[in-house]
């Protein structure tokens, strides 16, 4: 075992690595497999707190075959309190969690994740360090219920607030809210970016089949744990690192996972990052040629109408993928050794109305549609079962704000020259531009124009938006304004036309008169330009959307491997 190279031998280095971890434990524990549980576990992470209590139930299947338990707690990404954006940090967490594991004498490593980046933070990782891994999704909240009505987590917080703006719901009623959408313990409830992650992590074949989108206080969730930590154990006995087991047919699976329970934008980025550690060649255009051979089938927030305790008691993800089994690649494996597929047998939905069976699926051709034209050479996405069907093929005049605060300033000024057929056009906040790619894609619309009742509009932006958003929102543009991307040359007035069903995004401006602009001083001005620090390395090295927004020397691995020794 890899730990052996520190415990193994009669010298003083071996001596000092095993006194220090003896504490108690019985004097054969250097020869077992040493499990490190990478815990996120964090009060300022309140959707992961309870990863406490399901790493103690991970301790206790790791011993119970015979390992050796370690708790690592790692960085920890609170999406809704962390600023500016949690992703600015996700690729810090990851590469602090890959140089921890390779750091110390691990074996292999259970990964303890949640919210929005955890997880995809925790794969990168666990995928450039090569151990022996399987994910232990946190799961979701419990739904809250306000005034009667189901609260789904993040998606009606956009919902009412746009009802306070539109003045059909007063503060106190907004403020009176807040205390029934976080009902309990556990991650968004929604089809959002954390629910997401963990049923593609799944998909990948990561976790124990069928334990993600278990709710956080289902006693349920702890007995997966622990035949977790016992199942870690085992992946070392069987040498199966991520290297060995993730393969393109694997992301082919989290892709129609993806398409089929209509998730978030953000799994697209992720997704692309873990592939880069594993050198797997995986692009942008594989998520629109695979998605759009699969029908949704999930009938979730913010597409849908349930949350994630509903598609858990329906059946779940394996009740899904046992309807596209077709779609799956019959020879990606999971952590059990055995391919997905063959843990599809037994699976079964038991409420059509939160899963679709095939034969009558929610829509056809699901998955996310890559965009490219003028405005988006190097692609950009949108999620057509979030969008309004009207607005799919649509051409309207630009409306540009040269940044989110001159968004928020002017957004609501009556003197503001918009109406429902305009488009709105937001740079400045791509990976490099905000920094960090916040997720501001799915700008408010004008008080005045939902008063009106207007519910959607066409919104283009090099952001991202929160996997609990909807609305026709067209993002990730890439590259993005900060990089010379021709979004930062649009013009108030200007021409753009979005034809989903020709992928097609495009600046009718001639090639020429582009040519010709220069971008505006007053967007440059807000490009971000710090001088130190985290950010300054993010900004020098950060990759565009459409690989995945890793840093450049963070793609592939350099495995589990110490280069030197000292003491
Ligand atoms: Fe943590 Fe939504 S805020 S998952």
């Amino acid at each position: 075992m890899r730990s052996s190279r520190w415990y193994e031998g009669p010298g003083r280095n071996a001596y000092i690595h095993r006194a220090w971890m003896r504490r108690g434990l019985p004097p054969d524990f250097a020869g077992r497999p040493q499990i490190a549980i990478a815990n996120t576990a964090s009060d300022l992470t309140p959707c992961n707190a309870h990863l406490t209590e399901v790493a103690q139930s991970v301790r206790n299947g790791v011993y119970e075959a015979g390992g050796i338990p370690l708790e690592l707690p790692v960085v920890s990404l609170g999406e809704t309190q962390v600023r500016p954006t949690a992703m600015l940090w996700r690729n810090l967490a990851a590469m602090t969690t890959e140089e921890m594991l390779r750091a110390n004498p691990i074996d292999g490593v259970v990964l303890l994740g949640g919210c929005d980046k955890t997880i995809p933070a925790l794969l990168m990782a666990a995928a450039s360090v090569d151990l022996p891994a399987i994910v232990v999704p946190g799961g979701p909240m419990l739904t809250g219920h306000f005034r009667g009505e189901p609260l789904g987590c993040g998606t009606d917080v956009w919902r009412l607030s746009e009802e306070v703006r539109a003045g059909r719901m007063d503060a106190d009623e907004f403020r009176a809210s807040e205390s029934a959408m976080i009902r309990s313990r556990g991650h968004c409830n929604t089809m959002g970016t954390a629910s997401t992650m963990a049923l593609t992590a799944e998909a990948l074949g990561m976790t124990l089949p069928g334990l993600a989108g278990t709710p956080a206080p289902d006693a349920r969730l702890l007995q997966g744990a622990h035949e977790s930590g016992r199942l870690a154990v085992e992946l070392v006995a069987r040498r199966c690192s991520p290297r060995r087991m993730l393969t393109k047919a694997s992301f082919r699976n989290a892709i129609v996972t993806l398409a089929a329970t209509g998730g978030s934008t953000n799994a697209v980025i992720h997704l692309l990052a873990i592939a880069g550690r594993l050198g797997v060649d995986l692009t942008l255009d594989d998520f629109d040629r695979i998605g759009a051979e699969v029908p949704l089938l999930v009938n979730l927030l913010p597409a849908g109408e349930f949350l994630m305790d509903d598609f858990h008691r329906a059946g779940g993800l394996l009740a899904v993928l046992r309807e596209v089994r077709d779609l799956l690649d019959p020879g990606a494996l999971t952590v059990t050794g055995r391919p997905l597929v063959e843990h599809l047998d037994d699976a079964r939905i038991w409420d059509r109305a939160v899963i679709a069976p095939r034969a009558s699926p929610l829509q056809t051709g699901a998955g996310i549609a890559v965009l490219r034209g003028s405005l988006a050479p190097g692609g950009a996405i949108i999620k057509p079962a979030a969008a309004s069907p009207h607005l799919l093929r649509h051409r309207g005049r630009a409306v540009v704000f040269s940044s989110i605060e001159d968004l928020h300033h002017r957004i609501d000024d009556p003197g503001l020259d918009i109406d429902e057929n305009s488009v709105m056009v937001l740079g400045g906040c791509g990976p490099k531009g905000y920094p960090g790619m916040p997720e501001v894609s799915n700008m408010p619309l004008p008080r005045e124009l939902l008063a009106r009742g207007v519910r959607d509009m066409v919104r283009v932006c090099d952001g991202r938006m929160s996997g609990t958003a909807y609305g026709t929102v067209v993002l990730h543009v890439t590259p993005e304004s900060a990089a010379g991307g021709p979004l930062a040359l649009v013009r108030d007035g200007d021409w753009i036309q979005l034809d989903v069903a020709a992928r097609s995004i495009e600046l009718d401006v001639p090639a020429a008169e582009l040519a010709e602009r220069e971008t505006d001083p007053t967007t440059t001005a807000v490009y971000a330009t710090p001088d130190r620090g985290w950010e300054r390395l993010y900004i020098d090295h950060v990759l565009q959307a459409d690989t995945g927004a890793d840093l450049d020397f963070l793609l592939g691995s350099t495995g589990s491997e110490v280069g030197r020794e000292s003491h």
